[in-house]
């Protein structure tokens, strides 16, 4: 019968991306698919260490700090340094921003691409063996950008392609192109594979679920604390609060907004004017997600994500993101604190 058919026609991320390559049309030279396979390569590597971790003595402390002060962990460094390598070995790309890197890495060669990403997403949450990811975001360069940190300081809707893996149960890798469909793979360990298994995923209008740290309430500012209390609180007739779900890796919390609907939010506040996530490789490829699946993405002042100009290559926002109708409700409440 039907469902014990044994799949056969398998599609992997390597033949999702000829097909897509094939999409691109006459222009993709491979040199994007080849940087899509060193990628798949870090991510690989990175779920490898992360499940080992506990056993080989990789968490805790790296004992150093990186340019947003944030206290890096072994596993932060070693993220970083596998995805220095691949993203360097593949020659494909000639400008790296990490989270972990205070400077913009140039590699040498005629690489086209630029390439932002945060290692270790949620790594303050790795010794407890809650789930952590990777974001990344790919540019492509100008013809005339001279390769330096420069050419990075675009706006979301440059992307070409972004997306994070979330080292979960398994690996789950989403990825999304500039004006596609946002695409869900599964790291098959024993094919060592990531597997189409979740196309062209949809996040659901509207879902009563909220996933902010609530313990920064007291530095929000009124229409941020009016929105949150709009939810806990209700005042029409009948209606039910909504329900809180907060990880504190944004890869987890944005993987399961994706899925289940409703809003994510890591405001700007009195402690953290500019906010806490950082543009680049957090904020913006997770706007690009959103957005290619239907939601929405915008500053603590209501702004679309994607049209957010960096200042710098470690530059932040607030930001509000999920549901495309739980967006619209918060920019409703900010509208009336004018
Ligand atoms: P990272 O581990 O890459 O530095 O990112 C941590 C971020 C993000 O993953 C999460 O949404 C947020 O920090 C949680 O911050 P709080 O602990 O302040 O809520
Ligand atoms: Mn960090
Ligand atoms: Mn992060
Ligand atoms: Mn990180």
């Amino acid at each position: 019968d039907q469902d014990s058919k044994v799949n056969t026609d398998i599609i992997t991320l390597t033949r999702f991306l000829t097909e897509k390559q094939h999409d691109l049309g006459t222009h993709a030279t491979g040199d994007f698919t080849l940087l899509c396979h060193a990628l798949q390569f870090s991510f690989k590597s990175i779920a490898y260490y992360i499940r080992r971790a506990t056993l080989i003595n990789l968490i805790g402390l790296a004992g150093s700090s990186n340019k947003t002060g944030d206290d890096q962990k072994k596993l932060d460094v070693i993220g970083d340094e596998i995805f220095i390598n691949t993203m360097r070995g593949c020659g494909k790309v000639k400008v790296l921003v990490s989270e972990e890197q205070e400077e913009a890495i140039i590699f040498p060669g005629d690489g086209k691409y630029a390439v932002v990403c945060d290692p270790i997403d949620g790594s303050s949450n790795l010794d407890a063996g809650v789930s952590v990811g990777t974001i990344f975001g790919i540019f492509r360069l100008a013809d005339d950008a001279v390769g330096d940190a420069k050419d990075l300081l675009l706006p979301g809707t440059e992307l070409v392609a972004s997306g994070f893996t979330m080292y979960g149960a398994s690996a789950n890798l989403v990825l999304t192109m500039k004006g596609g469909a946002v695409n869900g793979f599964t790291l098959d360990n024993a094919l060592g594979e990531f597997i189409l298994s979740h196309p062209n995923m949809r996040i659901p209008k509207k879902r009563s679920i909220y996933s902010v740290n609530e313990g920064n309430t007291m530095y929000w500012d009124d229409a941020c604390k009016a929105y949150f209390e709009s939810l806990k609180n209700p005042k029409e007739e009948n209606a039910k609060p909504y329900s809180a779900r907060y990880i504190g890796s944004m890869v987890a919390d944005a993987y399961r907004t994706l899925c289940y609907g409703g809003i994510f939010a890591y405001p700007a506040d009195k402690k953290s004017k500019k906010g806490k996530l950082r543009i680049l490789y957090e904020c913006a490829p997770m706007a690009m997600i959103m957005e290619n699946a239907g939601g929405q993405a915008v500053t603590s002042q209501m702004q679309r994500m994607m049209d957010v100009v960096p200042e710098h290559i470690h530059d932040r926002s607030g930001i509000f993101m999920g549901s495309y109708d739980e967006v619209e409700k918060v920019k409703q409440v900010y509208a009336n604190f004018g």
